[in-house]
Formats: C-alpha cells, sequence, structure tokens
C-alpha cells in the first residue's frame, strides 16, 4: 500500500464489551452505526458467545455485508458447561479480566493491531467501561481509548459515588437501615433509599473484596478520553451533568437501537437490524399476541441473567394468574434454580398465557397487545421499554438494576417498583395497577418519554448530535 493511499484509509476502531448479552447488544448496534459511516471495526466476542451467534441468528452473515467490519474471538476462560448467570454471573467479570485480558494483549500485539492490506492498525479502542486491562494496553502503546458503559447515567453516578457513602459511613447498612436515604450522591439526596443502591452495595463489611474491585473499576473510568452511553440527555440529565465534572467527553447516543433503525433508514439503506440473541427467539409469541386485545398482556422477562427459585416463579406465577391478565412470559433455559419448571405451571400458563424461551424482545414490546412489561430493569429492558411507551412493573435482580427501578417508579413514574419482594398478592395487585388503576396515568407518561427518547435520535436531537460528534472525535485521532 502506498501512503497516499494509507491517508484515505478510514479510521479502525476496537469494540470490545463484556462478552454478556445486555453488554453486546448496544456495542453491537454502535459498530453498526460507525460501519454506515465506512469505518472499519474490529469487534471482539468470546468464542463461546461468538458460537452461540452463529447457531441462533444471521448477525455474522449479515454484518459480514459491511465491508469494514470483521469479528475476533477470544476464550473467556470459563468452561463452557458454566452457567454465566444467577449468582455466578460475576464470575465472566473476574474471567475476563484475569484470562480474556492476558489473551487480548498477546492478539493485539502478534496481530499488529489487526493492521492488514487495505486497514490501518487500531486507532481507537471502544471498550466496556469494566475491562480495565484494555485501558491499560491502550496507555501503553499510546492508543486513544473510549469506554462504553452499558448501564445509565443514574447507576453509573451511583457506583461512581459509593466510595464517599463508605467514607461517610452509609455503607455497610443494616438489614433494618434499608428503608434510610441515601445522602451523599449529588442530584439523588431524598430519592435513593439504601435498597436502591447498587446491589453490590449490599455488604457486612466495606472493604468487601467484590465492592472494592467494582469500586475500583467504576473509578478508573475516568482515565478515558471520552465515555459513550446507551441513554439520552433529557432523560438523564442531572446525573450526566456530574459525571461530565470528572470525564473529558460525553457521548450520550440512545437509544441506541432505535438510533440504528432510523440511521439505516435515512441512509435508505436496505441492511436489517439481525437479532445478536444467545438463545433461539420463538417467534410463535408473536402469533399469540396478534390474537390478544390492544394493551391486555402484561410481558415477563427478566433478562439473560437472573435467575429464580422454585418458590419465587410459582409466586410470580399466582401472582399473574390471579390477576385475571393474558401474560407472555420468557423463560430462559436454565434460568429456574436447581429445578425444572414445576409441571402446574406448565399446563396453567398454557390456560391463561404464553410461555417462550427466548423472545424477539423489542418486537414483543412494539405489540399493540402489550400493556405492561414485568422486568428485572436491566438498562437495555428498560430503554427498550420507554421506547416503546409500555410502563413497567420492576423486580430488579442486582447491580445497576436497583437504581433503575426507583427511577422508573419515582422519577420518570411509568412504573412501580417492587424490589425485594416476590409475593403473589403483592404481583397481582402490580399487575392490576399497571393495566387497570393506573394505566392512563402510566400510558400518558410512557407516551411523553417514547416521543422524547425518538425525537433525540432524529436530526437535530441530542443522541443524533452527539454521534456525530463521537464519530468526529474519532477521525480527529487520524489527522
Ligand atoms: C445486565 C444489566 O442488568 C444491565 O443493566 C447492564 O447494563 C447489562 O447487563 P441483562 O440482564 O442482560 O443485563 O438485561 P438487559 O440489560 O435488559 O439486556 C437484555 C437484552 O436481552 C435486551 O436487549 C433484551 O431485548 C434482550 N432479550 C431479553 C431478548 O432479546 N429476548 C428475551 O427474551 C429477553
Amino acid at each position: 500500500m502506498s501512503s497516499k493511499e494509507a491517508e484515505v484509509l478510514p479510521p479502525h476502531v476496537l469494540i470490545f464489551p463484556l462478552p454478556a448479552q445486555g453488554h453486546m447488544n448496544p456495542m453491537l448496534n454502535l459498530t453498526q452505526l460507525l460501519c454506515l459511516s465506512n469505518f472499519h471495526v474490529t469487534f471482539i466476542a468470546s468464542e463461546f458467545n461468538h458460537r452461540r451467534l452463529l447457531k441462533h441468528t444471521n448477525i455474522l452473515s449479515t454484518l459480514a455485508r459491511y465491508p469494514g467490519l470483521q469479528f475476533q474471538t477470544i476464550p473467556d476462560g470459563l468452561p463452557d458447561d458454566h452457567p454465566r448467570a444467577g449468582q455466578r454471573s460475576m464470575e465472566i467479570v473476574w474471567s475476563v479480566l484475569n484470562i480474556m485480558g492476558p489473551c487480548f494483549k498477546k492478539m493485539m500485539i502478534e496481530k499488529e493491531l489487526f493492521a492488514s492490506a487495505g486497514r490501518r492498525p487500531v486507532t481507537c479502542i471502544i471498550a466496556d467501561g469494566v475491562l480495565s486491562f484494555a485501558g491499560d494496553f491502550a496507555e501503553e502503546r499510546g492508543i486513544p481509548l473510549i469506554y462504553f458503559r452499558t448501564m445509565n447515567a443514574c447507576a453509573f453516578w451511583a457506583y461512581f459515588c459509593t466510595d464517599r457513602l463508605v467514607e461517610a459511613k452509609q455503607i455497610p447498612f443494616q438489614e433494618n437501615g434499608m428503608d434510610e436515604l441515601v445522602k451523599c450522591i449529588p442530584g439523588m439526596d431524598g430519592l435513593l433509599r439504601c435498597r436502591d443502591l447498587p446491589s453490590f452495595c449490599r455488604v457486612d463489611d466495606a472493604n468487601d473484596p467484590t465492592l472494592t474491585e467494582l469500586l475500583i473499576l467504576t473509578r478508573q473510568t475516568v482515565r478515558a478520553k471520552a465515555l459513550i452511553m446507551n441513554t439520552f440527555e433529557d432523560l438523564e440529565q442531572p446525573a450526566l451533568s456530574n459525571i461530565l465534572k470528572h470525564i473529558p467527553r460525553l457521548y450520550t447516543i440512545g437509544p441506541v437501537n432505535t438510533h440504528l433503525k432510523s440511521r439505516l433508514t435515512e441512509n435508505k439503506n436496505n441492511h436489517s437490524t439481525p437479532s445478536a440473541s444467545l438463545w433461539a427467539e420463538d417467534r410463535s409469541c408473536i402469533d399469540w399476541l396478534n390474537a390478544q386485545k390492544p394493551k391486555s398482556v402484561i410481558y415477563v422477562s427478566f433478562g439473560s441473567l437472573t435467575t429464580v427459585t422454585r418458590e419465587q416463579l410459582l409466586e410470580f406465577w399466582h401472582g399473574l394468574v390471579n390477576s385475571n391478565h393474558r401474560f407472555l412470559w420468557v423463560m430462559r433455559p436454565g434460568s429456574v434454580e436447581g429445578s425444572h419448571i414445576p409441571s402446574e405451571l406448565d399446563k396453567g400458563t398454557k390456560e391463561n398465557g404464553y410461555m417462550v424461551e427466548w423472545a424477539p424482545q423489542e418486537e414483543v414490546l412494539n405489540h399493540p397487545a402489550v400493556g405492561g412489561f414485568f422486568t428485572h430493569s436491566g438498562w437495555n429492558s428498560t430503554l427498550e421499554s420507554i421506547v416503546a411507551g409500555v410502563p413497567m412493573i420492576c423486580w430488579p435482580y442486582f447491580g445497576d438494576q436497583m437504581v433503575n427501578s426507583r427511577f422508573v417508579s419515582e422519577v420518570w413514574k411509568i412504573g412501580v417498583d417492587i424490589k425485594d419482594s416476590c409475593d403473589r398478592v403483592l404481583i397481582e395487585n402490580a399487575v392490576r395497577e399497571v393495566l387497570e388503576v393506573r394505566k392512563d396515568e402510566f400510558l400518558e407518561r410512557a407516551d411523553h418519554l417514547a416521543k422524547m427518547a425518538k425525537m433525540a435520535i432524529s436530526e437535530g436531537g441530542s443522541s443524533y448530535r452527539n454521534l456525530n460528534g463521537l464519530m468526529e472525535y474519532i477521525r480527529s485521532f487520524i489527522i
């Protein structure tokens, strides 16, 4: 390649998410947005997830249409039969840091930063915010680093302020102090109770190793040149302003899935937005929804990592059945701890609802029959529900979900938060509240937020401008 040819080559961005569904989805969307603007992208996936994408989706063949995109795989360090869910979810993070990290560095060096004919060596790394080794490597090699945090700004800000809570001795808190209001998180005084803090704050000892490690991983985010978040300015302005005091640049580009769809239309590009599901989507639920009345169905899904006990499952089920509303329930394989789905539940569900192992979630949430979402409050699910204008019942499981659910119920006021309880009567009442009692007020606000989300990604909107700004910034690294 002549030096003249090299000069006109586009930037080459390396994108590296934590290998979990909720982290991969938004970072794959960003990948496609960059490819649409002719960037070269190398996307790092774990071997385990890459195999599952090949098995369950056509994403890899669809994305092969982008000439600038290549996938590289690295082992995540866990055996194939590891559950990668539930109480063992954090083992993904530790294994990635300890095993995937060194493999990544070795590969980057051996493959000379993925340079090839017609492709520059990597000019910018966009890594998941928890991948501290990507930051170390970028610093060692002088490659510009941008972190992508897949949680929302409010939750990130709460994580960021956790060491202040430790200093102020608000952590550890006692079981009977769970409803005490938290101080020391600017902008959230009088809002968050101890029970609304990220679940890793529920420790007996302020030096708890998981809490300590997560604080370090959160704090190291600020060494990046910029931070990307899958949210939009009007939704989380106060938290975003606070974060911006600690990071040089902040690009909110969300809702990134809707953003991608809209840019594909704008570019008159007939690429579809393929699913990146790690499980096979069961589309029969769409036929079932087609036969239901408008806004009559509660969609139940707890994301990609949550597991529930048999007792919790039965409480959910009785609550849903007793509400007399129809439900579509995603029961991910392996999501019920230690047992198979009780047979009475399977039979009863056939009379009252529909059950699938994995659903095309965005399509489900946008279906006219869906009137509410019983969710674990993962950020992708929450944002997808906001865009679709669907009110929520929040049963957060861990991590950032504790904060998200508080914001859904108390700030955005588009649903109810039933965290820390799992009782059939409570669930029955929550379903009634969302689909009957407070239906109109929730729908009105949800509809307003959905409009704001769509404005953010339309030409001239904040996320639209920020994505352009981000691309401009990445281009500036090669000038
Ligand atoms: C977790 C955290 O909760 C989240 O906040 C963090 O930012 C990423 O990791 P997860 O449990 O995977 O995420 O939940 P969520 O963030 O909601 O992501 C789940 C994704 O799977 C969503 O994009 C959802 O659309 C998709 N999904 C879920 C399906 O496509 N089909 C299903 O049946 C269920």
